[in-house]
């Protein structure tokens, strides 16, 4: 692993892994291949560039684009590619699926092409635990379980899950996935329900809280799967996928009160809405697999989100001007007509 093509580098996930490798990996060289969507932003890795800058480049690019993805595979002489590029936002594949299905599918496609075209290159597909579905009663999902998505994200990138197993069995590419559960800590675009809760509770707007508020969530701080996804690049089994998070959920409003009790704001500010579609009420991973390679969380889901809510207060420059631009616009046309419900 010498030069990896991380693709989805400016988004949230992304821009924490390359910062991650970059300082676990002196020698390695690594190229952002991100086509800068709405949640894709260069200032995500600004501090990078300064910082690293004769060991990172940035490609402006669509996955969906096969004749620049291979171009920059050759001209990189990338030997590893790890995919982040997707539309990851359950809400807006709700309100339209389409770009979901271009990117998370057909973009992992025109990937694992690439990668069999250049020499059946590493390849590291970065999955989710909305590929199980909704999971009832104490059970916890393991990495055989059929897929069972349920919203047209969660379909997409089991799809992507698929294709990624048929490439290593058909053409034996040297292939790992990892479904992890729900991600925060900096620089996560505020749809997100965290940085969303935090942002508008910062400036003193409700808490949208779908339906009774009793879904439940793994909440993992960023920095911990970044260190999950470093150890499979490393020592994860050709052909296998590792569930990734704390293996402890908790429900949203537990996480609401611990994140209002962090920025020392009122309970009052809590207001339940009209559900989402087809809402998962549970997501629970079994993560002995990823334990047993000798990875563990550092952050409890209660410290990271403390954390992140700390950072969040701390940097509002990051967050004010997405606010205020595109992001007004989406937050009409989920939240405006949403009926109010009573207070459970
Ligand atoms: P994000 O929405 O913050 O960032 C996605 C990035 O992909 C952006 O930089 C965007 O510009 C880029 N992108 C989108 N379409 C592209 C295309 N066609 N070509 C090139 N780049 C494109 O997402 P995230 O939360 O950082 O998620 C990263 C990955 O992790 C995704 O694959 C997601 O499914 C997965 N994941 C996310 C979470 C989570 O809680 N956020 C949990 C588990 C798995
Ligand atoms: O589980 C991993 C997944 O986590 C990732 O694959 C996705 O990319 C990521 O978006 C996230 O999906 P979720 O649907 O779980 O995350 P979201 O932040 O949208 O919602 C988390 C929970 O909070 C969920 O139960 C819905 C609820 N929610 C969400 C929003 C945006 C609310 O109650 N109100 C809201 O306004």
């Amino acid at each position: 692993m010498q030069n990896i093509l991380i693709t989805g580098g400016a988004g949230f996930i992304g821009c924490n892994f390359v910062r991650y490798i970059l300082n676990c990996e002196p020698d390695i060289s690594v190229t952002v291949f991100d086509k800068l969507t709405y949640a894709g932003r260069l200032e995500n890795l600004a501090a990078v560039s300064e910082n690293f800058g004769a060991r990172y480049h940035f490609v402006q690019g669509d996955i969906c684009d096969a004749a620049k993805v291979e171009e920059t595979v050759s001209a990189r002489n990338i030997d590893t590619i790890v995919n982040f590029a997707a539309e990851t936002h359950v809400d807006r594949s709700i309100l339209d699926p389409d770009a979901f299905v271009q990117t998370d599918v057909y973009g992992t496609y025109v990937l694992l092409e690439a990668a069999r075209k250049f020499g059946n290159l590493r390849f590291h597909q970065i999955s989710t635990d909305e590929v199980y579905g909704h999971i009832e009663g104490h059970r916890r999902s393991v990495e055989n379980d059929a897929l069972a998505p349920r919203s047209p994200y969660a379909a997409s990138k089991a799809s992507a899950d698929l294709f990624v197993n048929a490439y290593h069995v058909t053409y034996d590419l040297p292939v790992t996935v990892s479904r992890g559960a729900n991600n925060i800590g900096p620089y996560q675009y505020p749809e997100k329900v965290v940085p969303l809760f935090i942002t508008n509770a910062l400036e003193s707007i409700h808490l949208p809280v779908y339906g009774d508020g009793q879904q439940m969530r793994d909440y993992q701080y960023v920095a911990d799967h970044c260190a999950a996804i470093y150890l499979i690049l490393l020592r994860g089994t050709i052909g296998e996928s590792y569930n990734i998070g704390t293996g402890a959920e908790m429900t949203n409003l537990a996480m609401v009160e611990i994140l209002l009790e962090e920025l020392d704001k009122p309970r009052a500010l809590i207001q339940h809405v009209e559900d989402r579609l087809g809402h998962d009420r549970r997501y629970s991973l079994d993560v002995s697999k990823i334990l047993a390679l000798g990875w563990e969380p550092d952050y409890t889901p209660e410290e990271a989100i403390r954390s992140t809510a700390r950072w969040y207060r701390d940097n509002r420059w990051w967050w004010q001007p997405i606010r205020d631009g595109e992001f007004k616009d989406y937050y009409e046309s989920v939240y405006g007509a949403r009926k109010k419900l009573e207070p459970h």
